[in-house]
């Protein structure tokens, strides 16, 4: 299996008798989720997703960013929390964090739609340029704020650039098959649609052309990415200990029951970022609800040992820590030997940067059990296309699991809604007269 779990480290925190009772929990979630008999049942169909992508639709998505990458300098991606994540932890992951800056035959790719800062837009607006650029944008409902505002923006650049109809062709919707204003604007003008499928939410979309398309476009292997996570979903079947999935899914909910609230996700690679931000979007929509629900955070190691490393260590004791353990590097570096040794690390002449990450990792593991941290290690073997597929639907499936483990619907988000209204009403939306005048009479105060 491409993918393994370490317990090891929570054994002085969880029972092996305690992890089985769970697994009883896990088991009926399993029964749950793959019976299509939970709440939140018409979402699930990322379930058995990596073997039911409409070829059709993934040749075209091919096509797409084949045509994006022959005329497009840049790629402007709209989009917000699942509409944007996934896309942009894959780039990162496989690509860089500095894909931008890098000498390639893809285009840059910058993502907007994420947030209602006019500073941040407008500093893309300069880093773009005069440069031929394409638009995705992405949005299931079609109607969310941040990048409908986002969209307006672009569109009207490309066709001061363009003109409308060529515009037409530079843009690409990502949206429901049938509703919402995003469908309705592409069947008007005539934009390149691709669908996002009914059963499938915004957090589980990231193997739908959600992320697909922006993905391809970066030159990331997309069939191996599906591979990846279609043979996962073959192989994380089976209800057992011994399948990773159950055995993580186990494990947190064992903690959290000891406590232990927050789940600190952790990669040694600076890479692993955005994976985090889109595993925190994840996790936090489909378990943090009726007053429950394990806290995602993350850090970035080894830079955060020098920050968070202190709390993890040594604050209240209400943490655990995800280990995500890239077993082969890339690429090599070796630390150069330096016969004056005045900083005193030729100890370390000749060593590999990666043998000395791992020895930091396996260190501060120690330390942090030591200090009441319990840690769970995900080993993968390496940062590419086919195990990242696979770490993908990993967590997807924990998490599907985990909700209904929990006792949550792990598919819906009522909670977003709260900001909207208020949000909706101080800007003056027509309909929400009434509760602007209570909110700006409060905010009097
Ligand atoms: O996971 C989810 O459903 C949400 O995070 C959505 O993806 C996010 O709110 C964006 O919604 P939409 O794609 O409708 O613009």
């Amino acid at each position: 299996m491409t993918l393994s779990v370490d317990l090891k480290n929570i054994a002085s925190f969880v029972s092996e008798e305690e992890l089985n009772s769970m697994m009883k929990e896990v088991t009926a979630a399993n029964e749950t989720l793959r019976g299509g008999t939970g709440e939140g049942n018409d979402f699930i169909g990322w379930l058995d997703l990596p073997s039911n992508i409409d070829p059709d639709e993934l040749s075209r998505v091919k096509k797409a960013a084949k045509k994006i990458i022959s005329d497009s300098q840049v790629l402007i991606v709209v989009g917000i929390g699942g509409s944007y994540l996934g896309a942009r932890a894959v780039i990162e992951f496989i690509k860089s964090p500095n894909y931008n800056l890098k000498k390639k035959n893809t285009p840059d790719i910058f993502f907007v739609g994420n947030n209602l800062s006019g500073e941040y837009i407008n500093e893309i607006i300069v880093l773009l340029g005069d440069r031929d650029f394409s638009v995705n944008v992405i949005s299931k409902s079609g109607t969310t704020t941040e990048p409908a505002i986002a969209f307006r923006i672009f569109k009207g650049l490309l066709e001061n650039k363009y003109g409308e109809k060529e515009a037409a062709k530079r843009i690409f919707t990502t949206t429901d098959k049938k509703k919402g204003a995003l469908k309705k604007l592409a069947d008007a003008k005539g934009y390149e649609s691709f669908v996002i499928p009914d059963n499938v939410g915004g957090r589980y979309s990231v193997l739908t052309p959600v992320g697909l398309l922006p993905i391809a476009c970066a030159g990331i292997d997309i069939d191996r990415l599906i591979l990846g996570a279609n043979n996962a979903m073959e192989e994380l079947k089976p209800v057992s200990l011994n399948n990773p999935v159950c055995a993580y899914v186990a494990a947190r909910n064992a903690l959290y029951r000891k406590n232990k609230y927050i789940e600190i996700l952790a990669c040694y690679e600076p890479s692993f970022r955005f994976m985090a931000e889109w595993w925190k979007q994840l996790y936090g929509e489909s378990e943090g609800k009726d007053g429950k629900g394990i806290f995602p955070a993350s850090v970035e190691l080894t830079a955060d040992l020098h920050s968070m490393g202190q709390y993890i260590q040594d604050g209240e004791r209400i943490l655990f820590e995800t280990i995500v353990n890239i077993l082969n590097p890339n690429s090599v570096l070796r630390v150069p030997n330096d016969p004056a040794n005045i900083d005193g690390l030729n100890f370390l002449s000749e060593a590999e940067l990666d043998y000395i990450n791992k020895q930091a990792s396996r260190g501060t593991v120690l330390a942090h059990v030591d200090g009441g941290v319990p840690n769970i290690i995900i080993n993968i073997d390496k940062a590419d296309e086919y195990n990242l597929g696979y770490l993908i639907y990993f967590f997807e499936l924990a998490c599907g699991l985990s909700g209904y483990t929990l006792g949550v619907n792990p598919f819906n988000q009522p909670g977003v809604e709260a900001y909207k209204k208020n949000m909706f009403a101080l800007l003056g939306k027509p309909g929400y007269e009434n509760e602007k005048a209570k909110l700006e009479e409060r905010l009097k105060q």
